[in-house]
């Protein structure tokens, strides 16, 4: 990471990681939603997430209208990016169904009031009672991931007197990630049922026979973090063909194609993820030739965007409680900034090696750039949560740093490692802050232990 060229470019707040409503006040602290962050801080408690409301709508609209506009029927948040109740009801406001892939991530979605026909579930291990909850529920689709889940989920609609429409998840062979894609001619991965082995195919047959279960067509999900249509051209080719085969050997059309989620998004100034209209088009484009080729109609797209929804929006405040340099071989120093969370509220540096963009947020500083690392709290090293930053030389404990971009998978894969209480997550929008979950104390954590 090049050293930045003066203090200006280190306190600059760069559109493409930033969510819109961010700004720099008069005296330099960071404003987000029309709330100074430093009263966020003071009222809510460090570390703290702030979702800007608006920035979060606004791309929901934003996918949704590309994905529509490109074929697809309905387009679903994926719930596991983050879920609460606030951010179910705004994604529904703005016309978006949810993918929910757990009883709990359902619960939320229902308690928001979100209507069970605008539901998708995933899950590559539904409980029972995970299957019962989403057909009492009415949930639009249910995705096979199993032949255990064909069995339980027409179980479960027949015990109900419904008929429950279905999708069936299929492995195509095609990982993709960022601007790579690998493509196999076998999935060796927990999810779907196999394409290559007849699996999918022998899925649909069986789904065929069950009078409880109405299939509505195939799912297909690639990865995530996913810069650019290629991988998506590979998968939409085998899935195509399958659905072909489908068609010609069981007389069922695939009535809906769903391509999962994986839009990348920006967590560095230099990445650069296609934008949503044109890898909607894309895509669009792609699946319609190869329905061509195939000659089969095509069918209603389906997409299921969870990290670029709601990834960008979100902004994760920190405060400094030591500055640490330390001597490099070589002589250069690196100084390790710890801060008042770390790994338990963001794991991904740790287990991804995530990269992060991070400023001072509660002034701005005319002071050089010093290279440093910005760890956590936590009892081990690997607790980094960036592991090269460029912050001002004159950092001090009690300053406030903002880390970008945090909205996705953060808060939501977040731990009580060392018994840290979660931290809270408060909605901002023109200038009202509102929470939107709260800030787990240790009372809820010591509520667990029995104490005997
Ligand atoms: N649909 C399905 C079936 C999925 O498995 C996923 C993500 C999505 C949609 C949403 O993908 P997105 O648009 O958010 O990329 N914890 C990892 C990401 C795991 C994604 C798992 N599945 C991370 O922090 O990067």
């Amino acid at each position: 990471m090049a050293r930045p060229a003066s203090a200006e470019e280190m306190n600059r707040l760069s559109p493409a990681v930033w969510p819109t409503s961010t700004r720099r006040q008069g005296d330099g602290a960071l404003e987000i939603g029309g709330i100074d962050v430093r009263d966020a801080a003071a009222e809510f408690g460090t570390p703290l997430f702030l979702l800007d409301e608006e920035d979060l709508r606004e791309r929901a609209r934003r996918y949704r209208s590309a994905y529509m506009e490109a074929g697809a029927h309905l387009v679903y948040y994926a719930a596991k990016a983050f879920l609460a109740t606030s951010v179910a009801r705004w994604v529904t406001e703005e016309g978006l169904g949810i993918d929910v892939a757990s009883g709990g991530e359902l619960a939320v979605a229902l308690r928001a009031g979100v209507p069970g026909d605008r539901l998708l579930m995933h899950g590559n291990n539904k409980s029972m009672a995970e299957i019962e909850a989403a057909v009492a529920a009415g949930v639009g689709r249910i995705v096979i991931d199993s032949f255990e889940d064909v069995v339980r989920i027409a179980d479960a609609a027949a015990r109900a007197g419904v008929v429950q429409s279905v999708l069936v998840r299929v492995t195509v062979g095609v990982e993709a990630h960022t601007h790579e894609f690998i493509a196999t001619a076998h999935e060796d991965q927990k999810f779907g049922l196999s394409v290559s082995s007849g699996a999918a195919q022998e899925a649909v047959r069986r789904i065929a026979k069950l009078p409880s279960l109405d299939f509505r067509g195939l799912h297909s999900h690639i990865g995530s973090q996913i810069f650019d249509a290629s991988g998506f051209e590979v998968a939409a080719a085998r899935v195509v063909s399958l659905a072909q085969r489908i068609w010609d050997e069981q007389g069922i059309e695939v009535e809906e194609l769903n391509l999962g989620g994986g839009m990348g998004i920006a967590y560095l100034e230099s990445d650069d993820p296609l934008d949503v209209a044109d890898m909607a088009s894309q895509i669009g484009e792609i699946v319609a030739k190869q329905c061509a080729n195939e000659g089969i109609p095509m069918p209603a797209l389906a997409f299921e965007p969870g990290r670029a929804i709601v990834g960008p929006a979100g902004v994760t405040l920190y405060e400094v409680g030591t500055v640490k340099p330390v001597q490099l071989d070589g002589g250069a120093v690196r100084t390790y900034v710890s801060v008042d969370g770390g790994m338990s509220d963001n794991i991904r540096t740790a287990l991804y090696d995530a990269e992060y963009t991070v400023v001072l947020a509660s002034r701005e500083s005319a002071a050089e750039p010093m290279l440093c690392r910005v760890v956590g709290k936590h009892c081990e090293s690997g607790d980094i949560v960036i592991r090269d930053a460029w912050l001002p030389s004159d950092l001090v404990p009690g300053d406030l740093l903002a880390v970008a971009a945090t909205g996705a998978y953060c808060r939501s894969m977040a731990s009580n490692y060392n018994v840290l209480p979660r931290p809270g997550v408060v909605g901002v929008c023109r200038g009202e802050a509102a929470i939107v979950l709260h800030r787990e104390t240790l009372d809820d954590l010591l509520r667990l232990d029995p104490g005997a």
